[in-house]
């Protein structure tokens, strides 16, 4: 079957994949937009309420499918399964939505899915090995959404703190979407303005920098803890991610965005799925970018993919 390129699916319309259907929405990217979700109710009436928007928007088929709809689709994007309870970490989801994703990818296999599958349920980066390994599609058509989410607090956070647009700050958290993952402060500029210049100018010195780095690494990493504490779940920062990584997609952008992917030897890692900057097009991930990393920075990377196998062990992929 060949793809629709102005086709998007949206697997799962919880919190996620409703956020990120109403953000596609607005997108401008697909004219033709199938919801699924296995309270099919859900799925309509998510389908119904976003498509009331396209008249004041873009005109756009938006409707509750089946997986027969969804086998020519663009993008397929994954957001079923269980989501974290204030306090649960996203590796302690692994059992409920491997099971879930499980029942997902029977179907796909099923059908000749020539687009791309995009991965959001947690944890992302062994969702995205699961499927990478189970979906019956190529390796580079089935990605996570990774750190793309975080490399977006991290830059919100830092535009703050240096009053600068967050878009002219170019930093990168790599490894684990979740508790193990690394910003790459080593290689973190603004605009090609090293880090410690550009406190400078803003009148601060390495010691703001290094607590700066302190502070602003743990405020991303607690992010998605604090704001389920408050809110229950995360889904407008999610949404706007897989808007960003549809749209790299979509036009053949090409652009180099930190997303999980089945590694073979980079960075000495194989074997699991983590985020490294990578050139996502219309053919998926076409390549990995090698980032410059300090050698402390190596070695979180390669002990985030230990813990992500280690969590892997037993499961039947
Ligand atoms: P939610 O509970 O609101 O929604 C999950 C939806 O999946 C529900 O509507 C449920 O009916 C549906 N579902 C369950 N099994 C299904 C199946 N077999 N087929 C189709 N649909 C099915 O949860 P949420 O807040 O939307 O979170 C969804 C997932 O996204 C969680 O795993 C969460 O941790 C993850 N998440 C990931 C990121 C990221 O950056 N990768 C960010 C936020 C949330
Ligand atoms: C996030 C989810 C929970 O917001 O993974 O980071």
């Amino acid at each position: 079957m060949s793809v629709n390129l102005r086709k998007v699916a949206v697997v799962g319309c919880g919190f996620v994949g409703s956020a990120s259907a109403f953000a596609l929405m607005q997108s401008g990217l697909f004219t033709e937009m199938v919801l699924l979700d296995v309270v099919q109710e859900k799925a309509e009436g998510e389908a119904m309420d976003i498509m009331h928007g396209t008249a004041l928007m873009n005109p756009m088929r938006i409707y509750a499918g089946t997986y027969d709809d969804i086998a020519d689709a663009a993008v397929i994007v994954v957001t079923a399964g269980a989501a974290q309870k204030p306090g649960e970490t996203r590796l302690d989801l692994i059992h409920k939505n491997i099971s879930i994703l499980g029942s997902i990818m029977a179907e796909i296999r099923k059908r000749s899915c020539q687009g791309i599958m995009l991965v959001v349920s947690n944890p992302v980066d062994i969702l995205t090995y699961y499927a990478a390994k189970t979906s019956g599609m190529p390796e580079n058509r089935v990605f996570g959404s990774g750190t793309v989410l975080d490399t977006a607090r991290l830059r919100t956070l830092l535009g703050t703190k240096l009053d600068v647009d967050s878009r002219s700050i170019h930093a990168v958290i790599v490894g684990e979407h979740g508790d193990s993952e690394i910003v790459c402060w080593s290689n973190a500029n603004v605009s090609g303005v090293p880090l410690a210049d550009f406190f400078a100018l803003r009148g601060m010195g390495d010691q703001d920098l290094t607590a700066a780095e302190k502070e602003i690494g743990d405020d991303v990493k607690n992010s998605a803890y604090q704001i389920i504490q408050k809110k229950r779940a995360t889904y407008y920062g999610i949404a706007m991610s897989v808007r960003r990584i549809c749209s790299a997609i979509v036009k053949d952008e090409k652009s180099v965005l930190p997303v999980s992917t089945v590694m073979h030897g980079a960075y000495g890692i194989s074997d699991c799925a983590l985020s490294t900057p990578a050139i996502v097009g219309r053919n998926g991930v076409e390549g990995l970018v090698p980032v410059t990393m300090s050698e402390k920075e190596r070695e979180e990377l390669l002990s985030s993919a230990k813990v992500l196998k280690q969590n892997m062990e037993g499961i039947d992929f």
